[in-house]
């Protein structure tokens, strides 16, 4: 390593000796890029960060700023800084503290992305990431590795809590706006992970195997939508093969599709990994690898000396890394606080949280509570609650507000003696899981394994309490997926007995049990939802999730989250499940990789054999029962939807509906918009989102009427034997909806011809 670095700069030195050295600046790119030697402009396209394991935590060793996961090559003499890369998607992921300085340097733990999803409010979700802009900012960031945007193709995927949604549609907007609130401060995002990467299990090697129309309509159409819409900074690729070929290495992916179609502007990264094959990713047009490493900068410039990367793909390439320097606070020499507001952003959270949780049900208005009572708080997370999850999407933050805190800062009592015995256990569970003897999860929040209470316990408790809530948790994140066994797709015995009993001895008093669901994605409901009178999935929402939690039950805030993936009944219910590496004996015969035999499927190659039937694209169009279905979500009041109507426009319509609350309490709806199309074109789902709109806050008898732009292209479907979209001319029935099964109102929308846009024929999955 020392002898290439020494090398280049032996020859830069050489090279420059009677060049001008212009100094970049916004408008003399070019010539900064004909003052750069070879040497220097290959700097620039690797990282200049290694990774290395802190204190446990894989992360960058930045000069810059400690923790932060990358960096880009600084060239003095021609006035080129480096820039700073860090995580992630729920707020700014660095070292908490720093050699020799007394100070912390704490961020904030924001909503996950399920939760910004769930709150359907992209007004809201830019609003966060505003502030989650200004922080990186202030901690010296140029660039923040986020949003993850993956589509939730199976509940088990380990890193659903990072992403967004099953749909591509939401996916997308959601992207968009967390991209420009940002990106307003003046540092960038990097969209990720490009594409296909819908498992964990094997994420570096795996071969997602897709078909053209599926990777148009759901796996890329979320990001076509982030880049058309909010011009991201930075794309990041993914670790893993699609269709043969490294997305990292994929031309027809990075260049034809991303740039030439789209009209991406920006610089691709790769993701946190050296792969064989640098010739191909800088050829592909992947600009900047990512930490980065000596052996990379030697493969390209013995691809450029032997003709295997012309000068010319050299130079597109570090232009684009130029352009996208000249843009960072690093170029502005911005001098950053490193003490971000962390009081208000807490205080966002607490609020945007709150908006992004679901109450999927409600019996007899259980909820919300009248606020003096008293509560035995049963589950070991409702003392130590999950922020986020794990891996590079977790945040050090200074704190995690419990429930037990939350509950009580609303002025509601916890009883004291179920909290001791909680208090006692968390800390002997957290001390042993330090000791690995209990729990544990690599690289995030340890998830202590559930407290056992005797039914004598409960029952002794009942007569001082009011009413039971029970917390159950789940913790998953990068590098594996969740596994379809007792205890993380389903309950434990000990959870199932614990709600049993904690029924059993509060509703034979006349008294209320609610579950609260802190989890990362999607756990089995179906067998147990009978049991309790209110369940509120709050998902991970952050450091101030206690308080989220404790607004919405004792009613301060109206829930109006919103599912933005489906509940099955059943885990293969779901079409990717039988293509997904559920089998976790089956995976480790592969990974981490004792031996190598015969690929092994889902682990070597996943086929994506359901096609463009995700997630509830499959359940509509069959017809099944779900536990909970897409877009559903309850309110402490109701809302009538009235007055359909769509106005056709240029290139599409516009869709209006007036929403009036019905109810007593004041509360906002999450509206829907779900489009069959005609029949006669190609095979399609039963229906398809194509707009969606939460209304502001109605007061008890308020209406609002809301109205969406849908044009005409977003209700094209993919026709890969012609490559192109089509949008078949016809009837479509536009449907207002409260969920994807809670259909309000309809309204027509005739198109009188068809239309086509031709694409390109890339991409195409030869192997089967
Ligand atoms: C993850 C990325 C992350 C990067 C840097 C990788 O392992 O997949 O999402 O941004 O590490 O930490």
């Amino acid at each position: 390593m020392k002898k290439t670095l020494t090398m280049i700069a032996f020859m830069t030195m050489a090279s420059i000796g009677a060049v001008a050295q212009p100094k970049l600046m916004k408008d003399n790119i070019e010539d900064v890029l004909n003052a750069m030697t070879l040497e220097e402009k290959v700097s620039l396209l690797v990282g200049k960060s290694r990774f290395v394991i802190m204190n446990g935590v894989p992360t960058g060793t930045t000069s810059k700023v400690e923790g932060a996961a990358g960096e880009t090559q600084a060239i003095e003499r021609l006035g080129i800084p480096g820039t700073v890369l860090s995580d992630g998607p729920a707020g700014v992921r660095i070292s908490p503290t720093r050699k020799g300085d007394d100070n912390t340097y704490y961020a904030t733990a924001f909503p996950v992305g399920t939760v910004l999803a769930s709150t359907w409010d992209t007004e809201l979700v830019q609003r966060v990431t505003k502030a989650m802009g200004e922080e990186a900012k202030d901690f010296g960031i140029d660039v923040l590795l986020a949003p993850g945007m993956n589509i939730q193709r199976n509940p088990l995927c380990g890193r659903n809590f990072e992403y967004f949604s099953e749909d591509p549609f939401l996916s997308g907007k959601m992207a968009a706006a967390y991209t420009k609130g940002i990106q307003e401060n003046g540092v960038g995002v990097s969209i990720k992970h490009f594409m296909g990467n819908n498992q964990e299990t094997n994420r570096n090697e795996v071969d997602s195997r897709i078909s053209q129309r599926a990777l148009r309509e759901i796996y890329l159409k979320n990001f076509e939508i982030a880049v058309k819409d909010a011009d991201p900074w930075t794309v990041m690729s993914s670790y893993n093969k699609m269709n043969g070929k490294y997305t990292q290495q994929n031309r027809e992916l990075l260049t034809t599709l991303l740039r030439d179609e789209w009209g991406f502007k920006g610089i691709v990264m790769t993701d946190w990994g050296n792969k064989e094959g640098t010739v191909d990713a800088v050829n592909a047009g992947n600009d900047l690898m990512e930490p980065g490493s000596d052996v990379e900068v030697e493969r390209i410039l013995a691809g450029v000396r032997n003709g295997a990367i012309s000068e010319e793909q050299i130079d597109t390439n570090v232009r684009r890394m130029l352009e996208y320097i000249v843009k960072t606070p690093s170029f502005a020499n911005y001098h950053f606080s490193s003490k971000p507001d962390l009081k208000a952003h807490a205080q966002l959270t607490r609020e945007s949280s709150a908006q992004g949780m679901v109450l999927l049900k409600n019996d007899e208005n259980t909820l919300p509570l009248k606020g003096n009572e008293t509560v035995a708080l049963y589950g070991v997370t409702s003392y130590d609650f999950i922020a986020g999850g794990a891996g590079s999407g977790q945040v050090n933050t200074a704190y995690i507000r419990s429930l037990k805190d939350g509950l009580e800062n609303d002025g509601v009592r916890v009883d004291e003696t179920t909290a001791d015995w909680y208090s006692k256990y968390v800390a002997y569970a957290t001390a042993a899981s330090k000791n690995n003897e209990v729990g544990g999860l690599f690289w995030g929040k340890t998830v202590l394994p559930e407290m056992q209470v005797s039914s004598k316990f409960i029952t002794k408790r009942e007569p001082e309490t009011d009413l039971a809530v029970i917390t159950i948790s789940r913790n998953a994140g990068e590098g594996s997926d969740r596994k379809n066994v007792e205890g993380d797709f389903t309950l434990t015995q000990t959870e199932r007995q614990l709600l049993q009993d904690v029924a059993d001895t509060y509703h034979a008093a006349g008294k209320k049990v609610i579950v609260v669901l802190n989890i990362g994605g999607v756990i089995e409901t179906e067998s147990w939802k009978s049991i309790p009178d209110a369940i509120l999935l709050a998902w991970q929402p952050g450091e101030e999730g206690g308080a989220s939690v404790a607004d919405i039950l004792v009613g301060k805030v109206n829930p109006s989250g919103k599912l933005a993936v489906t509940f099955p009944v059943r885990l293969f219910d779901n079409p990717s499940t039988k293509n997904f590496p559920f089998n976790y004996e089956m995976s480790q015969r592969r990974w981490p990789g004792s031996f190598k035999k015969a690929p092994v499927r889902n682990v070597d190659y996943t086929n994506y054999e359901e096609g463009i039937y995700v997630g509830y694209r499959y359940f509509e169009t069959k017809g099944l029962d779900v536990s909970y279905p897409f877009g559903y979500g309850l309110s402490y009041t109701t809302f009538e939807y009235s007055s359909p109507a769509v106005k056709a426009t240029s290139d599409g319509f516009v869709a209006m509906v007036t929403v009036k609350n019905a109810g007593k309490t004041a509360g906002r709806e999450a509206v829907q918009i779900y489009v069959t199309a005609p029949s006669g074109c190609l095979d399609k789902p039963s229906c398809e989102l194509k707009g969606f709109v939460k209304t502001k806050e109605l007061l008890p008898g308020e209406s609002q009427t809301v109205s969406v732009k849908i044009d005409n292209y977003s209700l094209a479907s993919f026709n890969e034997n012609a490559s192109r979209w089509e949008t078949a001319d016809g009837v479509y029935q536009v449907k207002f909806a409260a969920s994807i099964r809670d259909v309000r109102q309809t309204a027509k929308y005739q198109l009188k011809k068809p239309l086509v846009w031709e694409v390109n024929d890339i991409l195409a999955l030869k192997e089967k």
